[in-house]
């Protein structure tokens, strides 16, 4: 699909879709519409439960005195209300009628989209929602019926100031682009994806002007990464940890940098301590934190951001094997301290550990995000719809927190603490990599605060439930969401460039 902006000419086929307020009222060009039809649009809401109200959708078919295939009507609801969010819901919303539909050409006329002062920044957000929710991950269908193949291949954004709108397009695209890969990862096969091909993705940023620097097993030995290390022993697959560096910060201001951190379990069978069968196949994703790390510092590189932000992530396969860790080993970390490793599949949190620690030792963060699929738990106390926040800094949480309900990738704050955090201690060791049954999200969380330094203010994001999602949303088909990229994008923009 082609997205293109435009301020005058109405095109005369295709389809065109306009604007309605609550009270079935025509706006704009939609009441100009309604004449051109002799009120064909007034007996469509007469006719149909549409008044107008928010996400409501009316088609009218082959409209009289018109050459174009239909006209959409699309409600607004309440005008003093709309967000930018609601404007990317409704061009996700667009998108999905018109492929339902069969229409492969369509004009979305923007006038009364937005205030004269913001309209432009809504007719982009509009367009930016379309493009997100056109995502398709078809690499693999061969033998696909022509009739459910996306039919729209081209939309027009009608709006007044084509320059403004233009630009805010511009930069939209470019951090949908990162979530396009995060979406691309995490929807590959572990015959695809696995650590060296991960770490292999992530050289690509390199055209963009990202350093990239990839660590194997003989490095990380030599670092003593004995905790990342374990988890892929049993593979067959070389482990591998990735540093990529953006420095967009102007010289002088902002220069320390900010710090993601990823978990890249390219394929998570739970390891000797093995998952039962049924849903494993779900594991493939279980790379979703690198996987957002690296779209991160796509869209940051691509929109050439004005910060100084490090990406790592740590890049293994848990397998079972004849040379897989067992419960009960003893692991040192590059931290120093050492681990008793209760199950296998507790592994994630043993890969970040040793991530945790490689990025304060060698870049001093002014603060770091970790994103990983950590634990079940989490989707039993939050669901699908807000990934779980755990932070040692109370000002870090609320611009995370405020990023996310800008861009609708929303987090829920749990807490941390000493009760927690005892639950992981061990008689063997200085702690092992599991608690009891009880609060599993946050004594994930009290183990990796305990690769933390004082002082860093850190925060640690549990997307193992809205890293992938069953069911289509306004602006993220189902399958890989890419959740995480825009709003660390945001987190960035807001508050790490000036
Ligand atoms: N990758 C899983 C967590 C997960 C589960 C992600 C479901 C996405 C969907 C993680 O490595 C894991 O196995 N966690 C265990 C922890 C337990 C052994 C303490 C879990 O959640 O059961
Ligand atoms: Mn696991
Ligand atoms: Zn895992």
């Amino acid at each position: 699909m082609k997205i293109s902006f435009a301020s005058t000419g109405l095109p005369d086929d295709g389809a065109l879709a306009v604007f309605a307020a609550q009270n079935s009222r025509l706006l704009g060009a939609a009441a100009e519409l309604d004449k051109t039809t002799k009120g064909a649009l007034t007996r469509a809401m007469e006719a149909s439960r549409f008044e107008g109200k928010a996400k409501q959708v009316l088609e009218v078919l082959a409209p009289p005195g018109l050459k174009n295939s239909r006209v959409i009507l699309l409600g607004l609801g309440d005008l003093k209300n709309l967000k930018a969010m609601d404007s990317e819901a409704i061009g996700g919303g667009l998108v999905t009628t018109l492929n339902a539909s069969g229409e492969t050409k369509a004009a979305v006329l923007c006038d009364a989209l937005g205030s004269a002062e913001d309209g432009a920044a809504h007719a982009a957000a509009l367009a930016a929602g379309a493009w997100l929710r056109s995502y398709r991950f078809d690499r693999y269908r061969t033998k696909e019926n022509p009739d459910k193949n996306p039919s729209l291949a081209k939309l027009d954004v009608l709006v007044e100031d084509v320059i403004a709108a233009r630009k805010h397009y511009g930069v939209a695209a470019k951090v949908a682009g990162g979530v396009f890969v995060t979406r691309d990862l995490v929807s590959a096969p572990a015959t695809i994806i696995y650590p060296t091909t991960l770490a292999a993705e992530a050289k690509k940023l390199e055209k963009l002007g990202v350093e990239v620097q990839v660590l194997g097993v003989k490095e990380m030995t030599k670092l003593g990464m004995g905790a990342l290390l374990g988890v892929g022993q049993g593979s067959d697959r070389e482990s591998q940890l990735v540093t990529m560096h953006w420095k967009g910060a102007a010289s002088g201001k902002n220069r320390q940098p900010f710090a993601v951190v990823g978990k890249g379990v390219t394929f998570d069978t739970g390891g000797i301590s093995i998952k039962p069968a049924g849903g494993m196949e779900d594991m493939k994703w279980d790379m979703g934190g690198a996987g957002v790390v690296i779209g991160l510092m796509h869209a940051l590189a691509a929109r050439k951001a004005k910060a100084n932000v490090i990406g790592v992530c740590g890049l293994v396969e848990n397998m079972p094997s004849g040379t897989a860790q067992r419960p009960g080993d003893i692991v040192t970390s590059m931290s120093g301290q050492t681990i008793e490793v209760i199950k296998t599949d507790a592994e994630g949190r043993l890969v970040l550990a040793d991530a945790l620690w490689y990025v304060q030792e060698n870049f001093k963060p002014r603060g770091i995000v970790d994103l990983a699929t950590l634990t079940g738990a989490i989707i039993i106390a939050l669901g699908h719809e807000h990934a779980g926040l755990f932070s040692n800094d109370d000002a870090l949480s609320e611009q995370l927190s405020a990023a996310g309900q800008a861009v609708g990738e929303q987090v829920w704050r749990l807490p941390l603490g000493k009760g927690y955090d005892k639950q992981i201690d061990s008689d063997a060791a200085d702690m092992k990599n599991v608690g009891n049954r009880s609060a599993g999200s946050i004594t994930a969380a009290q183990f990796l605060q305990r690769f933390i330094k004082e002082g860093t203010p850190w925060a640690h994001l549990d997307i193992a439930g809205v890293t992938w999602s069953s069911k289509d949303k306004a602006t993220v088909p189902k399958g890989g969401t890419g959740f995480g990229v825009r709003l660390l994008d945001r987190l960035v923009a807001d508050n790490l460039e000036s």
